[in-house]
């Protein structure tokens, strides 16, 4: 065999080497290494007290890294222990300490600055997008360019990347062809004229499998966001602030939204439950109210809202017709061909809302706490304990687990264990 079709086959390798690296490596590497770390490890460890984007228990983290005092460095050590940062006297730190009531955020020493490193590119990937996807509407093509988030950054490189390897990958297939064809003639063996590139079956294979690809990517990605909406925050007709009323006035979640404890769907109340107290209560005097863009919003005239929908006049205290339906924005929405009861999991389960829904009791304005995909109901299966033997739920049900219990093989039971992760659990 000769050397040039050795090195003919050395080509044809770097070729099948370039293809593959900027078809698979790039897209997926972008897609799901970084961003789905951090994510994973900002929902495990932070979502429970912060928002990126908003004031939870703890403060929203977004551009936070630009106003603390030694920028990420100083995160690192308040994160590894936010108490050790107080009790150095750092002003910043106790302060932020006193706005927050004294909270303690607990320390997280296992966290290696890699994984906070993450944890902080995902909060700034969901401010970044959050915020371009605010401005959106209102930027012009010649102002895009400034605001532009890395995200979008990055992928334009990729696809830059991704266009001059098969650039080259093309040229060196070309290159391949002429020595093939050249140590043919060099052994003396007939070549076939070169057949034209819109009939050579590299090329069309080649072409074809890039089409594939691409289309294959852009699919997935829109299915897997099929009605995905985490952090939908719509108007309502009437400014109606959780805060207000579970907050500060303390009202039981399940007075409002009863069907929680004893129903697949948890409801929204009808304004007769709203004119149960508002037939008295017909002005507003608590903290000044604001909407999440800031302005001012008077409470008063929000309940004067209620008494248009309600059909009641104030004056005369009476209903004087029959109201108009109010019509709420519904946040969060599950595919159709999903099950999932309220029932099961608030009255069985005994789940807090909180837990699916985040702080709304802090909520001025409710907002979609979880991302409400495949992946959190499964994982949440696959790690919590059910309350498993002193349930009458499973009193008749499930023997083998309750045998094992007692004879001590196992420590406990989780919702996986009881077919939590079957599809049909999930799907009709
Ligand atoms: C149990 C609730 C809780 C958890 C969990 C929690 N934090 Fe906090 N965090 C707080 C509170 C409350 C504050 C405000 C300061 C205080 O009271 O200690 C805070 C403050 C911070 C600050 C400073 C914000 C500022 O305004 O300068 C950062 C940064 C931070 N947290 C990051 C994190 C990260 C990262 C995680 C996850 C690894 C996390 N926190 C988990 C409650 C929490
Ligand atoms: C006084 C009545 C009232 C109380 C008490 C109340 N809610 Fe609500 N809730 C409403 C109304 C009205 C809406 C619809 C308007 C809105 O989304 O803000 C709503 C909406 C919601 C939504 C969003 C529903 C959707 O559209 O997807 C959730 C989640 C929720 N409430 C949870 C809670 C939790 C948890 C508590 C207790 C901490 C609570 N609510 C207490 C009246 C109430
Ligand atoms: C259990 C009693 C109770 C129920 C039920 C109730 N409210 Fe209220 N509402 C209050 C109290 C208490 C305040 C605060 C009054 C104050 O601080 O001056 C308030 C304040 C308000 C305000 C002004 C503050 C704000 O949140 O914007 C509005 C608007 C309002 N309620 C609407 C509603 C609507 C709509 C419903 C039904 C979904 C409802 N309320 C159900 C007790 C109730
Ligand atoms: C295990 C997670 C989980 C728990 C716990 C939970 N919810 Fe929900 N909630 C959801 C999901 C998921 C949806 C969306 C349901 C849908 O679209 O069919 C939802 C929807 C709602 C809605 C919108 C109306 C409806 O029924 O679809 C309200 C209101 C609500 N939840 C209130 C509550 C309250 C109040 C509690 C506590 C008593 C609670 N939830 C506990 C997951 C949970
Ligand atoms: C916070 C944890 C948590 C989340 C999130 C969660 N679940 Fe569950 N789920 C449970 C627990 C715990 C049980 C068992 C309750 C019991 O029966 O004691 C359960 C039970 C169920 C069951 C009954 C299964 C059976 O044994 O028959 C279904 C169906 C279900 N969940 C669907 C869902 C769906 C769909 C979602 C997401 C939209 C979801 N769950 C999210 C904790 C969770
Ligand atoms: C604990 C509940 C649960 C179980 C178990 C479950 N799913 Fe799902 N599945 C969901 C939810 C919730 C969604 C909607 C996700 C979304 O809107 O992004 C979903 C979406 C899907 C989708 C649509 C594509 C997508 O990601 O949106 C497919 C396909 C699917 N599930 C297949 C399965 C199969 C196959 C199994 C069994 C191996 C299974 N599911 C088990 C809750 C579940």
């Amino acid at each position: 065999m000769s050397d040039l079709s050795y090195f003919g086959r050395t080509v044809k390798h770097l070729v099948i080497c370039s293809l593959t690296a900027c078809l698979f490596f790039l897209p997926l590497h972008h897609a799901f290494a970084d961003a789905q770390k951090g994510k994973q490890l900002f929902q495990q460890n932070c979502a429970q007290c912060h928002n990126p984007l908003r004031d939870a228990t703890g403060p929203a983290l977004y551009g936070k890294e630009n106003e603390v005092p030694g920028g990420r460095k100083w995160i690192y050590n308040w994160v590894h222990n936010s108490a050790a940062v107080i009790a150095s006297g750092d002003k910043y730190a106790v302060n932020l300490f006193n706005q927050w009531n004294h909270v303690q955020m607990p320390p997280f020493p296992q966290l290696s600055t890699q994984d906070i490193d993450d944890i902080l590119d995902y909060v700034k990937q969901v401010g970044d997008e959050a915020k371009q996807a605010a401005s959106a509407p209102a930027a012009t093509a010649g102002q895009a360019g400034g605001g532009a988030a890395p995200a979008s950054n990055n992928n334009l490189l990729y696809g830059i990347i991704t266009l001059v390897l098969a650039v080259v990958a093309l040229i060196l297939l070309q290159v391949n062809n002429s020595l093939n064809r050249m140590a043919n003639e060099k052994e003396g063996i007939e070549t076939p004229e070169p057949v034209p590139f819109y009939r050579n079956k590299t090329y069309i294979a080649i072409v074809s499998l890039v089409l594939f690809l691409v289309a294959g990517y852009f699919l997935t990605n829109a299915a897997v966001n099929i009605g995905r909406q985490q952090n939908y925050e719509p108007t309502q007709p009437i400014f109606y602030s959780h805060r207000v009323h579970a907050g500060i006035n303390q009202i039981n979640c399940l007075y409002c939204h009863a069907g929680a404890e004893k129903s697949q769907h948890a409801m929204i109340p009808s304004q007769n439950i709203c004119m149960n107290c508002h037939m008295a209560i017909n002005s507003y005097s608590g903290p000044q109210l604001y909407t999440p863009e800031g302005k001012p919003v008077d409470g008063t005239a929000e309940i004067q809202k209620l008494y248009y929908y309600a059909g009641w006049d104030p004056k005369q205290r009476k209903y004087v017709n029959a109201g108009h339906p109010i019509q709420w924005v519904k946040i969060h929405n599950l595919p159709d061909f999903v099950y999932f009861s309220h029932e099961q999991h608030v009255a069985v389960g005994k789940i807090q809302c909180q837990i699916c829904h985040g702080p709304i009791q802090n909520m001025d304005v409710v907002y979609q706490y979880s991302d409400l995909s495949m992946g959190w109901c499964v994982n949440c299966h696959r790690t919590t304990k059910v309350n498993f033997a002193d349930n009458a739920y499973y009193s008749n049900i499930f023997m083998k687990y309750h045998e094992e219990l007692k004879e001590g093989k196992i420590d406990s039971v989780t919702e996986a264990m009881l077919g939590g992760t079957e599809c049909q659990r999930c799907h009709y």
